[in-house]
């Protein structure tokens, strides 16, 4: 007789997303998820998913087996833990003036010396245990949320000493709390004071990624990915792409913020240099959605930008037709308050007409591929992570029709099969 973490039974629909191995979905794949009706799920000791199937088939299977913990799930659906793709996370210094400012744009407020400039202020004065706590809160606003994966970006130091503090905050998470994290070095993501665009750019490829280098080699840090915030009047192309190759070199992953207020080819530099994600795309070109697709670079999409920017939304509908691989992101930052991937599922759908199961494939399978992850995460299938949401609904639409609220909605999240 063995032991097993959890079993989760009788649900009404357990969303598995994919269940082919899949490591991404595309075009009409993308509408036609793996849903099971009356069915159960088996996490093993490991945290790993053991088991998926019709109810009385693993009820069979697993007779006279133990089990931590069992939950009855019926009228109840099970879909995969939350895969949030970009955000920010890691600050100091609220903003919540900036929002009765929103008839300036983002980048008159950003050059008055607000936005980012203001947050990379307030970061680097704060303490690491201030930025600490206050990232915590925050990412157990994101758990509550159903979210189990999260992408963090650093971003608000530019220089090496508070970045270095950003990242060793995240690294601290890692391990202190259940969810699991892939950690962004974005100390390209403004210009700091005094400084330009180029010299910045020198400073991190010959300070800053060496040093992160050394850091990793020790196992001191973990860092995943490498972003850059390629825009008119921040980061250029050429600049951009510099920084980019720089981090390639050291192993990280390529996943940017690109075409966002004003079309950049930063897709087509996306695509060309191998980069896992672009992130933002309101400005796309055609021919950077093209490339995108054939390269398999995702589309990390995020809907509370476009929104609270009152920007024009990206052509998701367009991405889907071409083959792009649309992934979704809450950006949750001090201009983009916002926790919730349901909440951003939801939006996704009514401002860039998705469809309900486009969106959760967005949420879930697309956004673990833009973290390289979707080998470990983003669907319910045997040897993935045990991480699910369990909604108090009969269908699992509920997540995504619903707006707010949720905290009603979702009766448990879990992750490696535990309940958080
Ligand atoms: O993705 N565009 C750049 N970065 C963030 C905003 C960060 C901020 O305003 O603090 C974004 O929207
Ligand atoms: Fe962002």
């Amino acid at each position: 007789m063995s032991g097993h973490r959890l079993l989760l039974e009788n649900a009404q629909q357990v969303v598995l997303v994919c269940a082919r191995g899949e490591r991404f979905l595309t075009g009409s794949a993308l509408r036609s998820l793996a849903v099971l009706e009356g069915a159960s799920l088996v996490v093993g000791s490991d945290g790993l998913i053991k088991a998926v199937g019709p109810a009385d088939v693993i009820q069979r299977q697993f007779s006279g087996e133990t089990f931590e913990e069992r939950i009855d799930c019926s009228g109840k659906c099970v879909l995969p833990g939350l895969v949030d793709a970009h955000t920010h996370p890691v600050w100091a210094g609220e903003r919540v003036h900036e929002f009765a400012m929103k008839r300036a744009t983002y980048m008159d407020i950003h050059q008055a010396g607000g936005g980012i400039n203001f947050t990379v202020e307030h970061t680097r004065q704060a303490s690491e245990e201030e930025l600490f706590c206050s990232f915590r809160q925050r990412l157990q606003c994101m758990m509550r949320a159903g979210t189990t994966l999260v992408e963090c970006k650093s971003g608000y130091g530019l220089d090496l000493e508070t970045e270095l503090k950003m990242l060793r905050v995240m690294e601290r998470a890692r391990r202190e709390l259940p969810l699991s994290l892939s950690a962004t070095y974005c100390g390209a993501h403004s210009v700091p004071k005094g400084k330009t665009a180029v010299e910045a750019a020198d400073d991190i490829i010959s300070h800053h990624l060496p040093r992160l280098k050394a850091l990793s080699r020790k196992g001191e840090l973990h860092v995943d990915n490498i972003d850059v915030f390629c825009e008119k009047g921040v980061f250029d192309l050429d600049t951009t792409r510099r920084i980019l190759e720089g981090g390639k070199k050291m192993g990280l992953q390529i996943n940017f913020h690109g075409d966002e207020l004003h079309p950049m080819k930063a897709a087509e530099l996306g695509a060309e240099l191998g980069a896992q994600a672009v992130s933002h795309l309101e400005e796309v070109s055609d021919d950077g959605i093209a490339a995108m697709a054939a390269a398999q670079c995702s589309a990390v999409l995020l809907p509370t930008t476009a929104y609270m920017l009152r920007l024009k939304q990206p052509r998701a509908r367009k991405m889907i037709d071409e083959g792009v691989i649309v992934a979704l992101g809450s950006d949750f930052n001090p201009n983009a308050y916002c926790f919730s991937m349901p909440m951003v599922m939801h939006l996704a759908c009514v401002n860039m007409r998705v469809s309900m199961p486009e969106a959760l494939a967005a949420a879930t399978i697309n956004a673990a591929y833009a973290l390289g992850k979707s080998h470990a995460h983003g669907s319910l299938e045997v040897g993935k992570q045990g991480d699910a949401v369990i909604i108090n609904a009969s269908r699992w639409e509920h997540l995504i029709y619903q707006f707010g609220g949720h905290h009603e909605l979702i009766d448990y999240v879990i992750t490696k099969g535990k309940v958080i």
